[in-house]
C-alpha cells in the first residue's frame, strides 16, 4: 500500500528547508547503506549529526505528529530521525531494498514503512522519480515540494537519474504497531471508511460499531 500524503510541511517549513541545506555541508549518501545498496547508490546527504540537520529532523518529526493521515497510514510505533539528500545531474539510486534494521542516534527500529518527503519542487528538476515495485508493478512518484509518500519498506524502489537541477528530500524509515504489511492496510481502509461514514452520516449506528470493530482489531494486532 502506497499512500500520498499532501501538505505535511507548509511552504514555509519547506522554505527554510532549502535556506538551510543552501549553506550546509553535503556528504557522500553512502554513510547510510548497507552493502548491497551502496553498489547501486550515487547520491549527497547530509550528516546526521550536523546542526542543519537536527534541526530540520526536529521540524520534520514534528510534522509527522500532526498528520493524522501519517499516523492512519503507518499507526507508528518509533520513527529514526529522517534524514536528508540531494541528487545532482548524473546522480541516481538503482534498485534495491531498504535495510531491515536501522540503528544511529540512539535509536534502533526494525523498518516496516518507508517514507520519502519532497522538498524540491517538480519543476526543478528533471528525472529524479522515485520507482517502488509492488505485485501491482512499478508505481512513478514524483510529488509537489512539501508532500509525502509512504510505501511498505519491503519493496524493491530506485531513483531515477537526474539530468536537470536539484532534488532534495527527506527520507525515513518508522517501525510501526503493525508488522504485518497486510494487517496495516486492512486498518487504514477500514479507518478510512469510518471517517467517510461518519462525515455523510454521523447519526448511524455502524460508526460506533465499526470504530469498536477498528479499535478491537488494533487491540489483537497491535505491538506496543
Ligand atoms: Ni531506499
Amino acid at each position: 500500500m502506497m499512500v500520498h500524503i499532501p501538505a505535511v510541511l507548509t511552504p514555509d517549513q519547506v522554505a527554510r528547508c532549502r535556506e538551510v541545506m543552501e549553506k550546509a555541508a553535503w556528504i557522500d549518501g553512502n554513510v547510510t547503506s548497507g552493502h548491497q545498496a551502496a553498489k547501486a547508490k550515487n547520491n549527497l546527504q547530509l550528516p546526521e549529526s550536523a546542526p542543519e540537520a537536527r534541526e530540520l529532523s526536529n521540524m520534520v518529526l514534528e510534522a509527522l505528529g500532526r498528520s493524522p493521515l501519517f499516523m492512519s497510514a503507518v499507526l507508528p510505533k518509533q520513527v529514526f530521525p529522517p534524514l536528508f539528500n540531494r541528487y545532482d545531474p548524473g546522480m541516481t539510486f538503482g534498485n534495491h531494498v531498504d535495510n531491515a534494521v536501522r540503528s544511529g542516534n540512539g535509536a534502533r527500529i526494525r523498518t516496516d514503512v518507508s517514507s520519502t518527503l519532497f522538498i524540491s519542487s517538480p519543476e526543478d528538476y528533471d528525472g529524479g522519480e522515485l520507482i517502488v515495485e509492488d505485485t501491482y508493478g512499478a508505481h512513478s512518484v514524483k510529488l509537489p515540494a512539501g508532500d509525502m509518500i509512504v510505501y511498505p519498506a519491503t519493496s524493491l524502489h530506485r531513483v531515477t537519474p537526474i539530468t536537470r537541477g536539484s532534488r532534495i528530500a527527506s527520507f525515513f524509515w518508522t517501525q510501526s504497531m503493525i508488522r504485518d504489511e497486510a494487517q496495516r492496510a486492512l486498518l487504514f481502509d477500514l479507518d478510512m471508511s469510518i471517517i467517510r461514514l461518519a462525515g455523510d452520516h454521523p447519526e448511524h449506528k455502524s460508526v460506533v460499531s465499526l470504530t469498536a470493530v477498528y479499535h478491537n482489531l488494533l487491540r489483537q494486532w497491535a505491538e506496543v
